[in-house]
C-alpha cells in the first residue's frame, strides 16, 4: 500500500540538467533526451510491505541510518566502498542527507530505508540513483540488509515493493543492479526478482578499497511497452 503525503512538483529545468549530467551516453550518441516534463515524486513516500515500512531517507532518520551503517560495518565491508571514521559520524550523515535531498528534489535519486513494524530499527536500505528520463528511463539500485535480518527473505520483500514504486510511480523502464561475482546472496536475490544478466564489467567499482569486476544485470518494466 502506498501513501503519498506532501506532493511536490519537480522543476523541469533542474531535471533536464541533472539528467544530462547523469546520462552515460557514448560520444557517438549525443544527449537528445526527450525528457518527461511533468512527473511527480511525492516528498514523503510510505510503502507497507508484509513485515516492513519503507520510507524515504530524511533528516529525522539521520541517527538511525548512522547506527545501521555503524552496527553493520563488518557485514557490509566486503561489498561496499571503504568507509573512513567520518562516514560513521552523525554530522556526516546529516550532510549526506542534505545532499541526497537536493538530488531527490531534482528527481535523480530516491533512497528508501525499510523499518521494522515498530519503526525503531532499520532492517535494510535500497537506493535508486542516476535516475534518467527521456529515451533511457533508467536508474541504478544499491541495497543491503542488516546482518541479523539476512537470509530471511527481507531483501526480496523490500526490493519487490521499492521496484514496483519506481516502475509505477517514477516511470522507470529499466532498473540496473551490479554485483561482485562472489556475492552469491546478491545474485540469488536479483535472480528471484527477475533481473537478467547483461554483461561483465572488469574493474568496475572501487569496493572495499580495490577496483573489482562486476556482473551487470537489469530488470525491465513490463508496463512501459515495447
Ligand atoms: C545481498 C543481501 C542484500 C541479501 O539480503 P537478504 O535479505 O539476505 O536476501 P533474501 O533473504 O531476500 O535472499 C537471499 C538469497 O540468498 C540465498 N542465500 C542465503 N544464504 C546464502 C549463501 N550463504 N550463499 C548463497 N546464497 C545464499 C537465499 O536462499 C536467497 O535466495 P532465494 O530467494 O533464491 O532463496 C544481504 O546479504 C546483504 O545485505 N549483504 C551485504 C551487502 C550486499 O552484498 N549488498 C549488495 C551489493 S551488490
Amino acid at each position: 500500500m502506498i501513501n503519498h503525503h506532501l506532493s511536490q512538483d519537480l522543476h523541469r529545468n533542474q531535471l533536464r540538467s541533472e539528467a544530462n549530467k547523469n546520462f552515460q551516453g557514448t560520444p557517438a550518441a549525443p544527449l537528445k533526451l526527450a525528457l518527461c516534463a511533468s512527473y511527480k515524486i511525492p516528498k514523503m513516500i510510505n510503502i507497507q510491505t508484509e513485515r516492513t515500512t519503507l520510507v524515504t531517507l530524511s533528516k529525522s532518520s539521520a541517527e538511525m541510518v548512522r547506527n545501521y551503517y555503524f552496527e553493520n560495518k563488518a557485514h557490509l565491508s566486503l561489498w561496499e566502498p571503504a568507509r573512513d571514521y567520518e562516514f560513521h559520524t552523525l554530522e556526516k550523515w546529516q550532510e549526506f542527507i542534505s545532499e541526497y535531498e537536493d538530488s531527490f528534489n531534482s528527481g535523480t535519486a530516491v533512497k528508501f530505508i525499510a523499518l521494522n513494524k515498530t519503526k525503531t530499527e532499520i532492517i535494510g536500505v535500497c537506493n535508486f540513483s542516476n535516475i534518467v528520463h527521456g529515451v533511457f528511463q533508467a536508474c541504478n539500485v544499491g541495497y543491503s540488509v542488516a546482518k541479523k535480518y539476512e537470509s530471511q527473505g527481507y531483501m526480496y520483500e523490500i526490493l519487490s515493493a521499492a521496484i514496483k514504486y519506481i516502475f509505477e510511480f517514477v516511470g522507470m523502464h529499466r532498473v540496473m543492479a551490479n554485483y561482485i561475482p562472489e556475492n552469491d546472496r546478491s545474485a540469488a536475490v536479483l535472480n528471484r526478482l527477475g533481473f537478467e544478466k547483461e554483461g561483465y564489467a572488469k574493474s568496475y567499482l572501487k569496493i572495499n578499497g580495490k577496483w573489482q569486476d562486476h556482473i551487470l544485470t537489469s530488470k525491465i518494466n513490463p508496463g512501459t511497452g515495447t
